[in-house]
């Protein structure tokens, strides 16, 4: 007979899942959080610098609520999906408000927090409180739609309460946390997207989907979805050793983040630079790329445009500044920092 699937699948975690992640040590509801929330849409590896800085930042609910949102956002700057930032500090000052400053360890409170969904407010109580609780995160969705195969579109209502009652049965009575842990690490380690190491899965000899042989199809057939597609001239107008930044509106993509100013041409650029900063000495169109949005894709092309003389103030009332290139990237979305660092390597290698 075999073991039931929880204590396959402990067992497994106990040689093979993930035991050193920073949000694992001295663990807490607000460290497990704020993991979990990063983790949302971004890659274990991609979040451990962040999530090591965030904490050094805001160790406590307490310096997160008291913190302005400014400050939240520089932390931010560069993980992308920025709603996730706003989010967590209404939370946190929520919390402080309504909670006395100690995290809910009702689900269904938690769940009227912004940005905590079913599935995070499971894995905040099961992670932090040892509750029993199912979560289901894509990675478990695919684990769990392979193992008892439930075909499951996006938004199939019918599909997700199938899969919620599974993730609910296999629930052990003990180790919760563990094994809330051992499911993802499951998903994200094996039982991936693409080539699944079925060989390794403590749970394959009563898989359905691979004694069907429709793994593939679990929880659904990829269909690529055309995004619309948006192209911009970003102008990177540059004085000696400074370039100039600009603060976006504080909601809309990258919201209250410093960015370069978008042009739609190279001669709007120009005229721009003429008008409001200073005398163009030289201008150089580096090669586009792209950059992904949840909702479309946007070709970015760069555009180094030198100043000679500026004029003397820049109008700071459209949140225009300059900054010495060497402290500009804090508080810049991903694509930005890195022409900020293009810029300072080539800059280096100029002065070398
Ligand atoms: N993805 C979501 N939560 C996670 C966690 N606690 N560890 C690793 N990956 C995760």
């Amino acid at each position: 007979m075999l073991a039931p699937f929880s204590t396959r699948l402990l067992k497994w975690y106990a040689c093979s899942g993930r035991k050193n992640l920073p949000w694992q040590r001295s663990v807490s509801a607000y460290r497990v959080w704020v993991s979990e929330i990063m983790l949302q849409q971004t890659q274990v590896q991609t979040v451990i610098p962040y999530y090591r800085r965030f904490m050094r930042y805001f160790p406590s609910l307490k310096s997160l609520a008291e913190s302005p949102l400014s400050e939240v956002m520089v932390q931010w700057a560069g993980l992308g999906y920025y709603a996730r930032a706003r989010n967590m500090h209404r939370t946190a000052r929520l919390i402080r408000s309504h909670y006395g400053g100690r995290f809910p360890k009702d689900k269904k409170i938690l769940m009227t927090l912004p940005g905590i969904g079913r599935s995070t407010a499971s894995a905040i109580l099961a992670l932090a409180y040892r509750q029993r609780h199912a979560i289901l995160d894509g990675n478990v969705k695919r684990v769990l739609a392979r193992h008892a195969d439930i075909a499951a579109r996006p938004g199939d209502t019918t599909a997700n309460r199938k899969l919620w009652k599974q993730a609910d049965d296999y629930l052990p009575h003990q180790n919760i946390a563990e094994y809330t842990q051992a499911l993802m690490d499951l998903g994200a380690l094996v039982c991936t997207k693409n080539n699944p190491q079925c060989e390794r899965c403590p749970v394959a000899e009563d898989c359905l989907a691979r004694k069907i042989g429709c793994i593939a199809e679990r929880p659904c057939l990829a269909i690529s979805k055309k995004k619309p597609h948006r192209h911009v001239f970003m102008l990177m107008a540059m004085h000696k050793d400074s370039i100039l930044l600009e603060r976006r509106p504080p909601s809309g993509i990258w919201g209250g983040l410093s960015s370069f100013p978008e042009m739609q041409s190279q001669a709007e650029a120009e005229a721009w630079c003429r008008q409001k900063i200073g005398h163009i000495t030289n201008t150089n169109c580096l090669p586009s790329f792209k950059h992904q949005f949840t909702h479309f894709s946007l070709t970015i092309t760069p555009l180094k445009v030198e100043i000679g003389k500026i004029y003397p103030r820049i109008s700071e009332e459209n949140g225009l500044v300059w900054c010495k290139l060497l402290y500009s990237i804090s508080g810049v979305p991903a694509p930005v920092k890195k022409l900020i660092v293009q810029l300072q390597n080539s800059r280096d290698k100029d002065d070398s």
